[in-house]
């Protein structure tokens, strides 16, 4: 089977030991995917299968087998940008910009999961959907850390989004 990555299809990699990230960056040189920590800890090097985020670096190229691997290539570019990325602009959600890769496919993800009804650890009341709080987004996004302290642009930018009042 192929793995179909950002709309193309590329054969599963012959080793079976390479992790996903390696696959992106080295192989195919999608770099937009960083690598911070590489054991799990940063969040920098999150990418969607099936429009769930999962850290490429714990992630076994083979178990993406079959799926649909989006990068921050496939969710927008410069001259078309996913609202998430224009709102990480509009709000400086972004500094030395490491780990905004990441953080924007996290954050795609999230809403999604907003959207489909999953709780949080914060999540109050478990019989109605969560509601768009900064409480409820910081404690989704807390797998993602940014270094050089943008967390409230970002906070900001995904608020802004999850809104609908991402111009
Ligand atoms: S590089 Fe994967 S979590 Fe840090
Ligand atoms: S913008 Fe520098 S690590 Fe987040």
């Amino acid at each position: 089977m192929a793995i179909r990555i950002n709309g193309r299809d590329v054969d599963a990699p012959a080793d079976a030991r390479i992790s996903l990230l390696d696959l992106l960056r080295e192989q195919l040189h999608l770099t937009g995917t960083k690598v911070g920590c590489n054991q799990g800890a940063c969040g920098a090097c999150t990418v969607l299968i099936d429009g769930e985020r999962v850290l490429s670096c714990l992630t076994l190229a083979a178990q993406a087998d079959g799926r649909e691997v989006t990068t921050i290539e496939g969710l927008g570019s410069g001259e078309d940008p996913h609202p998430l990325q224009a709102a990480f602009i509009a709000h400086d959600g972004f500094q030395c910009g490491y780990c905004t890769p990441g953080q924007i496919c996290a954050a795609a993800a999230m809403l999604r999961e907003i959207e489909l009804g999953v709780p949080s650890y914060v999540t109050v009341d478990l019989a109605r959907p969560a509601p768009l709080s900064r409480e409820e987004i910081r404690e989704r996004m807390s797998g993602n850390l940014c270094r050089c302290g943008a967390h409230n642009g970002i906070i900001d930018a995904i608020l802004e989004v999850a809104q609908g009042t991402c111009a």
